[in-house]
């Protein structure tokens, strides 16, 4: 059953419009996040802009595991990015925001609920904010969920899950830290992580460890969670992955 839409669609306006900044929302490892205020000719959005932090900035350094598999970048960089030069970590940077980008468009269209993409910036990219006013929606971390709720809400998130895997991502950083619970659902946020389900040889020790992540989460708030049989379920299978050295 594919997730109904979180915005409606004509959430923003098209055409002109003036963007007012409201200020910082949160610091984060790798970015920080700005709350930004667009006002089109009939209405005004709020916007979550997502600022990633240069790369000898980010608390988080460690690429190695994701790096070389967002496609090809130019032979200088790909060499630069080899030899571990400046040069070599821009062009890192550079992939790994289009990357979160790209990935973001991927899995709105797929149907995953994530926030809205709005636009790419030079440094990150514009989306939706979740929040109610300029209150932003609590990660799923703070949130206590009643069992009810909580069983309803890890069914709804395998299924994210396995909409995710199947066009071919892995979240790679899930976990109640990486889900906003806005109006009664969660919503995926922070993609920076994610690999190709089909390419990246740790996609499956990835995807073991998102829903290992999430489970405990959801074993603490009374369900009770059977990862073996989650992930059969979001469409693991030895086929699969066969060809991944990392699988296990
Ligand atoms: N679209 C959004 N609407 C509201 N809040 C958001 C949105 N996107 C991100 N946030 C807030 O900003 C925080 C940081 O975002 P995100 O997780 O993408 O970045 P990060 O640099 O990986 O941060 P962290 O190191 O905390 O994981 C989130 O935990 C969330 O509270
Ligand atoms: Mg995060």
């Amino acid at each position: 059953m594919p997730a109904t839409r979180l915005f409606p669609a004509d959430w923003l306006d098209v055409g002109s419009y003036q963007d007012v900044p409201l200020g910082l929302l949160k610091t984060g490892k790798e970015s920080e996040v700005h709350l930004v205020a667009r006002t089109g000719t009939s209405k005004t959005a709020l916007l979550a802009e997502k600022r990633f932090k240069a790369w000898d900035r980010r608390s988080f350094r460690d690429d190695s595991t994701y790096r070389g598999v967002w496609g090809q970048g130019t032979r200088r960089e790909s060499r630069a990015m080899r030899k571990n030069t400046r040069y070599g970590h821009v062009a890192v940077h550079a992939r790994w925001i289009a990357h979160e980008w790209d990935t973001l468009v991927r899995l709105a269209d797929a149907g995953v609920t994530v926030p809205p993409p709005v636009e790419p910036t030079e440094d990150g990219y514009r989306m939706a904010f979740i929040g109610d006013g300029a209150r932003a929606a609590p990660r799923l971390s703070e949130t206590h969920l009643d069992p009810r709720t909580a069983t309803r809400v890890w069914a709804e998130l395998e299924e994210e899950v396995a909409r995710m895997l199947a066009v071919d991502v892995v979240h790679g950083d899930l976990s109640a830290f990486n889900v906003l619970w806005w109006r009664g659902r969660a919503v995926l946020i922070d993609l920076s992580q994610a690999v190709d389900a089909i390419t990246h040889p740790a996609a499956r020790a990835l995807l073991v460890r998102d829903v290992d992540r999430l489970a405990g989460y959801f074993r603490r708030h009374g369900v009770v969670v059977d990862p073996r049989a989650t992930l059969a379920r979001v469409g693991d299978s030895p086929a699969r992955f066969a060809r991944q050295v990392l699988s296990s």
